[in-house]
């Protein structure tokens, strides 16, 4: 591709912030200490984790930069980085979380395979960029089309840095074309995460955001888009990224009986306090988030601080000033929301979160439970221990 170009070794890694806890080095793999995800409602870019399958791609020339449109349709069309730009602009508030958030805890249970990841590899940003339905339409598929004349039901991103699981290919993966060409599903193309151009990191000049659907489909540093029949068949749709029962593991896995993951169910996490962190008798601020895919809001935050025996409601917050209802109207719909509560925490217990999304699902107790060999979507309630001592807070 003219503009952009994907070295195949980490000689040209971009910098990062030094606080980030780097999970793989090469490629590169690192979230933030978990207190910096309730420091602010929108995450800062130097704090929002990274997860990369290979070397960070270069843009050599972002005026002859462009995204090839291919596949099954009338004329291929080739968009320029000025051509995007002029389109209208959304800014869409919008949660990123990695399916594997929190695999490291679904290891200890029992072996997983891929990267560990603790509680922060998910963050929220304003995304800036069009609207993927309106490129769409500049190109004859109008809005809310679920198959084109020609057969066309999948929208594919292909990117282009190399990746090893891609025999040295691009990482690519798809979505629905009845969820790229509706508008209210705002998938994005966006330059701007926070009102700024993307970084390196997060997939400049331009990425996919499909909001409310697992990290892996909003494909950084775009290459091309192609309107096929079938869903993607690269590694990351087909062979990674689903989810399988506890019984399935490497001996007897058939990785074509499962689709690939695209929603995520509800989630939660205490951010302010550490797993086994020791603090002073007394009043005690329990905060996180908590967020489901699919557009479904939070209906509700359940904190136990005696191991589950009991539960109160946690106060959610999105905007300050601005009280929080689920699925309400003046919500960010595709945003995470946090949590609160301030209790008295007289000795040593553990302290527990589960959250109901507005369809009532509700995170399952037992890790053990939704088990999977590749350690996906582990939303199990979360527990940290605290005991009465030194404080370190
Ligand atoms: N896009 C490309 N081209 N290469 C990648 O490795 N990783 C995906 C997705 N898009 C990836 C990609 C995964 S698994 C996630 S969770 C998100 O990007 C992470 O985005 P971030 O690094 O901006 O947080």
């Amino acid at each position: 591709m003219p503009g952009l170009s994907g070295p195949s070794d980490y000689s040209q890694e971009p910098s990062r912030h030094p606080c980030l806890h780097i999970n793989a080095k090469e490629p590169f793999n690192a979230e933030p200490p978990r207190s910096a995800l309730v420091s602010s409602y929108v995450t800062p870019v130097e704090l929002f984790f990274k997860r990369n399958h290979g070397p960070i791609p270069l843009v050599d020339d972002i005026e002859r930069y462009c995204v090839d449109i291919n596949g099954l349709i009338e004329t291929p069309k080739k968009l320029y980085f000025r051509d995007i730009r002029m389109l209208p602009k959304y800014n869409v508030t919008a949660t990123l979380q990695c399916a594997g958030n929190r695999r490291t805890a679904m290891s200890i249970t029992r072996k997983v395979k891929g990267v560990g990841w603790n509680v922060s590899a998910i963050g929220n940003a304003v995304w800036g960029g069009a609207k993927l339905a309106d490129i769409l339409e500049l190109i004859g598929v109008p809005k809310l089309t679920s198959s084109t004349q020609s057969g066309g039901k999948h929208i594919e991103f292909v990117s282009i840095d190399k990746c090893e699981e891609e025999n040295g290919g691009p990482y690519k993966a798809s979505i629905p074309l009845s969820q790229a060409t509706n508008p209210e599903a705002d998938v994005l193309l966006a330059y701007e995460m926070n009102g700024e151009p993307l970084n390196r990191d997060h997939g400049y000049p331009l990425r996919v955001i499909v909001p409310g659907v697992i990290g892996a489909r909003s494909v950084k540093w775009l290459d091309s888009i192609n309107i096929i029949a079938e869903e993607c068949q690269g590694f990351f749709m087909q062979k990674d990224y689903k989810m399988f029962p506890p019984s399935v593991d490497w001996g007897n896995i058939s990785w074509n009986t499962r689709k690939p993951q695209m929603d995520f169910p509800v989630q939660s996490v205490i951010c302010s306090l550490e797993d086994a962190q020791s603090i002073k008798p007394g009043k005690v601020r329990i905060s996180g988030y908590a967020v489901s895919g699919g557009c479904r809001g939070i209906e509700r935050i359940d904190v136990s601080i005696d191991g589950g025996k009991t539960w109160r409601e946690a106060t959610r917050f999105q905007k300050t000033g601005t009280p929080y209802i689920a699925d309400g109207i003046s919500n960010d719909k595709w945003a995470w929301v946090l949590f609160e509560l301030t209790v008295d925490i007289p000795q040593s217990t553990e302290i527990i979160a589960k959250a109901v999304d507005s369809a009532a699902n509700v995170q399952p107790e037992k890790v053990q439970d939704i088990w999977n060999l590749r350690g996906i979507l582990n939303t199990s309630w979360h527990r940290v221990h605290v005991r009465i001592g030194h404080s370190n807070m």
